[in-house]
């Protein structure tokens, strides 16, 4: 391998500009080329591609976002697609890809890998911890941190005025976000997709709540739950059925995916832009970088992209006692 091209892909997370920032020192450490390629897959396909150095990615390890902007290319789930991206890269003399996002991002890299034989390597990037084969993904420590910040806040107001809060957080079909979150900033109850507890024992656990003498209460609603109800409809429900409490909903949005990186996550993505370039020096392909037990890994991309296995029984009996 010579010329290595990277891109951001799918939803920004913190991190991902120490992500790129770590690959393109790599390159730089390994005598290799490093490629920038803009917009994710979309600009692949219309070439939009700057060759980087060490000094092009100053600055930005504090950064969120990604300088290289990040896009969900539709023309790119095409072979037609696929084949402008293909001859891009060629046409650069890219013979590496380093690929920093989510399963759609890892998705896209594995049918370049199965049409045309590319090396391709992943790097996980998402504020939603949903990537099978690694303990965490690049965004989501910030992401908690934002969340956990942003509830302090909500709690100041909802102890203020008796209020009963519902306080909808990301993380598309898991749980990680709200439980974690919920459990750091105090949270009575937590309703994760992995867990459906069903709204009528919600009802009965903050009647129980109310009657332990609490005043106020925050209730943590993961966007993918199985309750059945949107938020708004949550809200509602909860009013009428537990009397005497002021209810109002907030949901958080994507406050939860800008903000300057935490250590954690800058330290992690400089970690995993080493690992990946690492792996395509050694010839490797179709693998993801990750983090298991404090030690970079790598697995291969299907096995990233297999539905992640949750055990978050434990920490479901935590947030349990804790919010007694
Ligand atoms: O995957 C990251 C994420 O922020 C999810 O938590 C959320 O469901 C989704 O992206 C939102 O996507 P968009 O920014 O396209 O609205």
């Amino acid at each position: 391998v010579k010329n290595i091209g990277v891109l951001t892909s799918g939803g920004d997370a913190p991190g991902m500009n120490a992500a790129i920032r770590s690959v393109v020192r790599s390159c730089t450490y390994y005598n290799l080329q490093c490629f920038g390629i803009h917009k994710g897959y979309e600009g692949l396909i219309e070439g939009d591609i700057r060759e980087l150095n060490a000094r092009s990615v100053r600055n930005i390890i504090n950064k969120g976002g990604t300088f290289l902007k990040s896009a969900r290319s539709q023309e790119f789930r095409t072979p037609e697609g696929r084949k402008k991206a293909y001859d891009n890269l060629v046409k650069y003399g890219i013979d590496g890809l380093v690929v920093i996002g989510g399963d759609g991002s890892f998705t896209g890299a594995l049918k370049l890998s199965e049409e045309y034989g590319f090396p391709v390597v992943g790097i996980p990037g998402t504020i939603d911890n949903d990537i099978n084969g690694t303990d965490y993904t690049i965004g989501y420590d910030t992401a908690l941190n934002t969340v956990v910040d942003a509830i302090d806040k909500i709690r100041d107001t909802a102890s203020s005025h008796n209020r009963l809060f519902l306080i909808e957080v990301m993380g598309r079909d898991a749980g990680d976000i709200a439980l974690n979150a919920g459990i750091g900033a105090g949270a009575e109850e937590i309703l994760i997709p992995e867990e459906d507890m069903g709204v009528d024992r919600l009802i009965e656990s903050l009647k129980r709540s109310k009657k332990s003498g609490k005043t106020s209460s925050i209730i943590v609603v993961a966007e993918g739950d199985k309750s059945g109800k949107n938020i708004f409809e949550l809200g509602e429900y909860v009013e009428e059925h537990l009397k005497g409490y002021e209810v109002r909903v907030s949901v958080l949005g994507h406050i939860q995916r800008g903000g300057a990186p935490s250590c954690y996550d800058r330290v992690l993505a400089s970690k995993l832009g080493v690992g990946a370039v690492e792996a395509l020096l050694a010839g490797k392909t179709e693998v993801m970088i990750g983090v298991v037990h404090k030690n970079i890994t790598e697995v291969p991309l299907r096995t990233a992209l297999e539905k992640k296995k949750y055990k978050h029984d434990k920490l479901i009996k935590v947030a349990d006692i804790t919010s007694i």
